[in-house]
Formats: structure tokens, C-alpha cells, sequence
């Protein structure tokens, strides 16, 4: 049986100024050493807010309870400068939009150096020689160390993400929803290069999509999330072969196949808000 290596425990997220209404509602789950799991569910669930209480990047306006343990300590007990030391070391993400995650005035090779040296204290030839290896590690030809990100293309901006991400081997990578930006076979070759790299470095995932074709390809478990609640969770085959809840079914429903032979069914909500009652 795989260790947890990071896991949740009763995790609630509302407003300061709201404090009745739960943004995320008291979830528990884990993620397994070595595996990936995926959260899934509609936009405004709650997917993002779970993924930044991890790495204590809530905004101000919120607040949150419950336990986060990463190997056991309580990520939400630690002193800032705990978790600053945690956060790219141990725990690193990839952000949802890659545009607005990486400095538009800076190189990549630049931005990529500045990662490493965060938490290493190499020499800069070091750090130069880490830099190339990143590039290739992700697919990037080492001649485009001194574009700036504006010249690269969507995926080549996500592989620059990636490249960040990694330059400390993580031991959990968060990534959210980093390839809803990019078309299917950009999005197919960074789906193959994050699950390459998690076998490679022996890293856990935990991977936020609204895409059930993504989860199908990328994850181990996975949880599904409706207005802040996990309303389904299990081993991938079993959820996507046999979803026992209504979200989920309805979710399913909205999956595009590729020869398109299959009548989609958009969500109705009134009619899920019955089943949901029936429960
Ligand atoms: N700083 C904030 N103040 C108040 N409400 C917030 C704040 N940040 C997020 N929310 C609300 O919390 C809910 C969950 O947001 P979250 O970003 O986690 O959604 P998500 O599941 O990641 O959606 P998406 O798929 O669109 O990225 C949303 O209703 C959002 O409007
Ligand atoms: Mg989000």
C-alpha cells in the first residue's frame, strides 16, 4: 500500500465577510506517493481554491480550517517561513494561465534560473548547466533560452511553466488545469510529458481539469467536486465505468467523442438538483 503523501482532512474555505457561505465544504482526500490524482468538476467549484490552500496561497479575503499534512506536519500550522521553504522545494504548481504566470519583460532562461536559485545555492555555471538540462527535459530547444515569452508558442509557454516547476524535483507537483488553453495535440504531448516526468522523478500529482478525457489519460484516482463538496471519489476505471453519483453521470454525459457518434447531454440542472435530493 502507497504512502499518502500529502492528505486533507475536513478542509473548509469561505469569506471573511461571508462566513455563511462555504466556498469549499469541509472535503477530505489524499494523494498517494509515486500516483496522480485528478480533481474534477464544473467551473466555481471549488477545484483552484483547494489547490492554492496547499501551498497557502489563499487570498486575504478567505479563510480557511481543517488539516493539510504533507508527510505528516501540518502545512496550515507552519510559520510563513516554513512554508515558504516547502513551496517549489517540496510542493511546486503550475498555474492555470501560463501568460500570466511568467514576466512578459524577462527571458525564460532568466525566469528559469531565478526558480532554481531560490532554494539552491549553486554556483552560477551550475546553475546555467541546470537551466539547458530543464529546457531539454520539458522540449525546448536550448537556442531558445533568451526568448522572451511572448515569442513562444502556448505549449512552449507551459513546458517554460513545467520546466519552473521541476527545477527542484518536487515531491508533489499541483498542477492546475495546465492545459485547457491548448488545442488537442499540444495538450496531448503535455499530458504525456507531465505523466513521463511524475515516473521519471518518482513525483505525485495532483491534477486539476473539467475534462473527463483528461482524467481518463493522466490519472490513478480521482475526486469529483460540486460547489465545494466531493460528491464522488474512487480508482479512475471505477468512477468513469460505474459514477454512482448524478454530477458525475451528468459530467460523463457532456464527454465528447472523437468519432462524435455520441449525442451529448448538456447538464440540466433542475433536473440533478432533484436526483441529488433523492439521495
Ligand atoms: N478571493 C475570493 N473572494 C470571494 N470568492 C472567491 C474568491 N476566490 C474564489 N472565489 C469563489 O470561490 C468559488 C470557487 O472558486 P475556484 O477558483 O476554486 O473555482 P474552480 O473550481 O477552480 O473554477 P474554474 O474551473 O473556473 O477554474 C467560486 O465561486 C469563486 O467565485
Ligand atoms: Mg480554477
Amino acid at each position: 500500500m502507497k504512502k499518502d503523501i500529502i492528505k486533507i482532512n475536513n478542509l473548509s474555505i469561505k469569506t471573511k465577510v461571508n462566513t455563511n457561505l462555504y466556498l469549499v465544504d469541509g472535503i477530505s482526500f489524499s494523494v498517494k506517493e509515486g500516483k496522480t490524482t485528478c480533481i474534477v468538476g464544473e467551473s466555481g467549484s471549488g477545484k483552484s481554491l483547494t489547490a492554492l490552500s496547499i501551498i497557502r496561497l489563499l487570498s486575504p479575503q478567505l479563510k480557511m480550517s481543517g488539516e493539510i499534512l504533507f508527510n505528516n506536519e501540518d502545512i496550515c500550522k507552519m510559520s510563513e517561513l516554513e512554508i515558504r521553504q516547502k513551496r517549489g522545494l517540496d510542493i511546486a504548481m503550475i498555474f492555470q494561465e501560463p501568460m500570466t504566470s511568467l514576466n512578459p519583460v524577462l527571458t525564460i532562461g532568466y525566469q528559469i534560473k531565478e526558480a532554481i536559485a531560490v532554494h539552491s545555492d549553486l554556483p552560477n555555471n551550475k546553475i546555467n548547466k541546470k537551466v539547458e538540462e530543464l529546457l531539454i527535459l520539458v522540449g525546448i530547444p536550448v537556442e531558445r533560452v533568451n526568448s522572451y515569452p511572448d515569442e513562444l508558442s502556448g505549449g512552449q509557454r507551459q513546458r517554460v511553466m513545467i520546466a519552473m516547476a521541476m527545477s527542484c524535483n518536487p515531491k508533489l507537483l499541483i498542477a492546475d488545469e495546465p492545459t485547457t488553453a491548448l488545442d488537442v495535440t499540444v495538450q496531448a504531448q503535455i499530458l504525456k510529458l507531465l505523466d513521463d516526468l511524475k515516473r521519471k522523478l518518482n513525483m505525485s500529482m495532483l491534477f486539476i481539469t473539467h475534462d473527463f478525457g483528461v482524467v481518463e489519460d493522466i490519472a490513478d484516482d480521482v475526486i469529483v467536486m460540486f460547489k465545494g463538496k466531493i460528491v464522488e471519489r474512487g480508482e479512475v476505471n471505477h468512477v468513469l465505468k460505474k459514477p454512482k453519483h448524478p454530477y458525475t453521470k451528468a459530467l460523463l454525459g457532456c464527454v465528447p467523442d472523437a468519432l462524435g457518434k455520441k449525442q451529448l447531454t448538456p447538464i440540466d440542472y433542475e433536473k440533478l438538483d432533484r436526483a441529488i435530493q433523492r439521495l
